[in-house]
């Protein structure tokens, strides 16, 4: 695959903060970075969050439905509000686009008020939830054990999960990125078999990055991702690793989205704010690894 081809190292200078310190504990593995790279269909998903009104909503769908069609070797899916999923599930139809929700509960059913379950997202085609945004994290509280119920209930359901993990700035810059992630991924994928992997999808966004039009540099972004990817090889194996579709995601744009695609480690992105217009997502959709 011609996109994993290109150094980390050789991809230059950006106009991207770059917070000063090292990502973390320097013996850390990076072998994945030397594998020669198994075929991943890269994925780009829009987060829409709390976002539009409907027919705004329909109008984006069937213009992200158009894009897909012109990116055949490129894997595109939007998670968007629960009152636009079904007309959002209309509006996809017979494209490629793959529908998500942005989360769920992990009970089946009952008297939970204003939960969702997966049952529900299944019944009305969904085809991913996310779990364990940074949002979900900080504004409503959910920990890595609820994470981690979400994550398992997704898997059962037979949809795909996409986790997110990521560090906060001064997280960053205390030097603890790889550890923040190591934390995140052990306790989210916690029950997770190698079987169950091919339903995970990572999605690293450093927190400081998501929304504030910080992109980490491609190198930073990399660094970690390479990282991720040995965390793969250490707790499941080389086979996993492979195979695993690690996105990036905080503030990718049309313009950046070539260069972090170039590296060896990140496998799509999860956009929000450049996924809510297709002059903004139509290109990271048809990006072209730089
Ligand atoms: P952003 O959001 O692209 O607006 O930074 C990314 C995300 O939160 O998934």
């Amino acid at each position: 695959m011609l996109y994993v081809v290109v150094s980390a190292l050789l991809l230059g200078g950006s106009s991207a903060y770059a917070p000063g310190v090292s990502a973390g504990r320097a013996a850390v593995s990076m072998r994945s970075s030397a594998l020669s790279m198994a075929e991943r269909t890269p994925l780009m998903a829009g987060n829409w969050k709390m976002n539009l009104l409907l027919p705004e909503a329909i109008a984006l769908a069937k213009d992200v439905a158009a894009a897909a069609a012109k990116s055949p070797k490129v894997d595109v899916a939007v998670c968007v509000p629960y009152p636009y999923l079904v007309p959002v599930a209309e509006a996809l139809k017979g494209s490629k686009v793959g529908l998500g929700a942005q989360d769920a509960f992990w009970e089946t059913a009952g008297a939970y008020t204003a939960a969702v379950s997966t049952g529900m997202l299944k019944s009305v085609g969904s085809k991913y939830v996310l779990a364990g945004h940074s949002e979900r994290r900080a504004v409503f509280g959910d920990s890595d054990a609820d994470i981690n119920k979400k994550v398992l209930k997704i898997i059962a359901e037979g949809l795909t999960c996409i986790l997110c993990v990521g560090e906060l700035k001064e997280e960053r810059e205390s030097g603890e990125t790889f550890n923040v992630c190591d934390k995140q991924l052990t306790a989210g994928l916690k029950g997770v078999s190698a079987e169950m992997m091919t339903q995970i999808v990572i999605a690293y966004e450093p927190v400081w990055a998501i929304g504030t039009g910080l992109t980490a540099t491609p190198e930073i972004a990399q660094e970690t991702h390479a990282y991720i990817r040995s965390w793969f090889v250490e707790n499941y194996s080389q086979k996993v690793a492979d195979a695993v579709i690690i996105q990036y995601g905080g503030s990718v744009n049309a313009g950046n989205v070539d260069k972090l695609m170039a590296c060896p480690d990140i496998d799509g992105a999860l956009v929000g704010g450049a996924s809510l217009k297709i002059d903004a997502f139509g290109p990271i959709i048809a990006f072209k690894p730089l």
